[in-house]
C-alpha cells in the first residue's frame, strides 16, 4: 500500500503497516508536529474505535486514515470539519466509481451510506496543547472497502459488495486531494456555509421522517436541516424545532432514496 501513497504539497504522510488507532497515532504527533497537516495511514488497526466509544473492527483491506491540522478557528468552528471531510470523502468514491458513486449518501452526522447501509465513518477529536493558541484537530476516517461488520444495529456494508471496487490506497489519494480542495473552501470566511450546502445535496433523510436516539432517549421529528454549526434540526410533531448536537439517526421508512433498503425504526 505504501509505495502507492500519495498526499498534496504541504502534507506530511506517515503509513504504518499496524497501529493501535491511526488517531492515537495523529494525537501522539502532537507533541513535535505544532502547525503542520499530518495524513496518518494504516494497513491495520488493533484497537480502532468509532464514535460513542464504539469499537472500530480494522482488518486489513479498509482503509484507515487520520489527519492532524491546526486551524486557525475556534473549537466550535473546527467541529465542523467532520462535514469537510464527509463531502470529500463522497466526492472521492464519485470520482472513482462514475456512475455507481452516484448512490452514496451521507449520514448525519458523520457517515456515508451506499444503498442506505453504512460504508465509512468519521471520529474527529482534538487535544489543546498547554500555551497553545489553536486545538490539534485530528480528523479519522475508515472506509469499508472490501469487508464490514455484520452485527451492527445500523446495517453496514462495503464499497465491494456494493459492486464499488476500489483499493484504499487509490481512495486515500483521492481523498487527500478533494479534503485539500474542501478544506480551502472551508478556511474562508462563512466557509461552513458552502461546505453545508454540499453536505445537504448529498444527505438521506432531509424532510423526512427520523428517529434520533440520544442515549437513554429517542426524539422523533422531520430533518428539517443542518444549523450554521452543523447540528441537526429537527421539527417535532409539535412544531417545535429541536436543534440536536449529538445522537445516532435511524431513518422510517421511505425516508431514504429509492435505492436505500435500510429501515430502522
Ligand atoms: C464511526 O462511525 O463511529 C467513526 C469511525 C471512525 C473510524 C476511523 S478508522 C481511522 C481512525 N482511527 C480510529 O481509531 N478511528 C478512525
Amino acid at each position: 500500500m505504501t509505495a502507492s501513497l500519495s498526499v498534496p504539497a504541504s502534507y506530511a504522510l506517515h503509513y504504518l503497516e499496524e497501529v493501535d488507532s491511526t488517531n492515537s497515532e495523529a494525537l501522539r504527533l502532537t507533541t513535535s508536529a505544532r502547525g503542520e497537516k499530518h495524513w496518518v495511514v494504516a494497513g491495520r488497526q488493533t484497537m480502532g474505535r468509532g464514535r460513542r466509544g464504539r469499537e472500530w473492527t480494522s482488518k486489513p483491506g479498509n482503509l484507515y486514515a487520520s489527519l492532524l491540522l491546526y486551524p486557525k478557528k475556534s473549537l466550535t468552528e473546527a467541529a465542523t470539519l467532520s462535514f469537510v471531510a464527509g463531502v470529500a470523502i463522497r466526492q472521492a468514491i464519485v470520482d472513482l466509481a462514475q456512475p455507481a458513486g452516484e448512490r452514496i449518501n451521507l449520514k448525519w452526522p458523520n457517515d456515508l451510506l451506499v444503498d442506505g447501509k453504512k460504508i465509512a465513518g468519521i471520529l474527529l477529536e482534538s487535544s489543546l496543547e498547554q500555551g497553545a493558541d489553536n486545538p490539534a484537530i485530528v480528523i479519522g476516517v475508515g472506509v469499508n472497502c472490501a469487508h464490514s461488520p455484520n452485527d451492527t444495529e445500523f446495517p453496514a456494508t462495503n464499497l465491494a459488495s456494493a459492486g464499488i471496487d476500489i483499493n484504499p490506497s487509490e481512495l486515500f489519494n483521492r481523498i487527500a486531494i478533494k479534503f485539500n480542495e474542501f478544506y480551502e473552501i472551508w478556511m474562508q470566511k462563512n466557509g461552513f456555509t458552502d461546505i453545508r450546502d454540499h453536505w445537504l445535496k448529498s444527505a438521506a433523510g432531509i424532510g423526512k421522517p427520523i428517529t434520533v436516539r440520544l442515549g437513554d432517549r429517542e426524539i422523533q421529528g422531520v430533518f428539517e436541516s443542518l444549523d450554521a454549526n452543523g447540528q441537526l434540526i429537527l421539527l417535532e410533531s409539535n412544531n417545535k424545532k429541536t436543534i440536536v448536537t449529538a445522537g445516532d439517526v435511524f431513518f422510517s421508512r421511505n425516508s431514504v432514496p429509492a435505492h436505500d433498503n435500510n429501515q430502522a425504526s
